[in-house]
C-alpha cells in the first residue's frame, strides 16, 4: 500500500522539478531579438562603434550655448582663412564619421590614434596637411592595424573636409596658448 502511494507521488514531484527547468531551457534557446527580428541584426562581426576610453569633455566656455551635440571647442591659433564657424561645423561632421574610429573629441581608440594633441604619426599638424590626409585617408598605418579610408569613409564635399580639418586643427591646439 505504502509503495503505491510513493510511486504515485513521485512522478508529480518530478514534474514540478522539471517544469521550471524546461522553462529555463526554452528561454535560453530564444535570444532577445531587437525590434525587427533577425533582419535588424547587423551582419558585421565587430561592433560598428569600437569602444574607446571615455575622454574628458572638451572645455566649455562660460556663457556659450551648448546644444545637444556636445560642448563646442573654442579654437585657438587658427590659421588665416580658418574660422570658428568652420570648426563648429567640422565638429558636427566629425561626430558623424570620425568618432567611430578616433573616439569622441578625437581622444583616440584601439583602432585609431588620438587627434587632440600635437603628436602626429604622418604629418606635422599644419592645416593644409590635415586637409590632404583626411581626403586621402591612410592606406599604410604606422601603429594601428587597420587603414583609414579616404575621407574616413564619409561622403564629404571639399568644403566639408575643410571644416573637419579646421575642427581637428582646433582639437590639436587645445591646451596651447
Ligand atoms: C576606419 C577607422 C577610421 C576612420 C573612420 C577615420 N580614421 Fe583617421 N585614421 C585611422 C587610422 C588607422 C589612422 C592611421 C594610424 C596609424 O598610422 O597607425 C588614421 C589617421 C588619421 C590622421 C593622421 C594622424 C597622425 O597622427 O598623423 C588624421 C588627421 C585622421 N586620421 C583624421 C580623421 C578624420 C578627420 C576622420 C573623419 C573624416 C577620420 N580620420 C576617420 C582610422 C580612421
Amino acid at each position: 500500500m505504502r509503495e503505491t502511494t510513493a510511486s504515485r507521488r513521485l512522478p508529480a514531484r518530478a514534474l514540478w522539478l522539471a517544469l521550471p527547468l524546461a522553462a529555463a531551457l526554452a528561454s535560453a534557446c530564444k535570444p532577445d531579438l531587437p525590434p525587427g527580428g533577425y533582419t535588424a541584426v547587423s551582419h558585421r562581426q565587430t561592433p560598428a562603434t569600437p569602444e574607446w576610453s571615455h575622454p574628458d569633455p572638451p572645455p566649455v566656455t562660460p556663457g556659450s550655448a551648448v546644444g545637444g551635440g556636445g560642448a563646442k571647442i573654442v579654437a585657438k591659433n587658427l590659421p588665416a582663412g580658418v574660422t570658428q564657424a568652420m570648426v563648429d561645423q567640422g565638429q558636427e561632421l566629425f561626430g558623424q564619421t570620425c568618432t567611430a574610429c578616433h573616439g569622441a573629441g578625437g581622444a583616440g581608440s584601439s583602432v585609431a590614434p588620438p587627434l587632440d594633441d600635437r603628436e602626429w604619426l604622418h604629418i606635422s599638424g599644419a592645416y593644409p596637411e590635415l586637409v590632404t590626409i583626411i581626403n586621402a585617408g591612410v592606406a599604410n598605418p604606422k601603429q594601428f592595424p587597420g587603414a583609414m579610408p579616404p575621407r574616413g569613409g564619409g561622403n564629404f564635399t571639399p568644403a566639408q573636409i575643410g571644416q573637419i580639418a579646421a575642427y581637428v586643427y582646433a582639437l590639436s591646439q587645445q591646451g596651447e596658448s
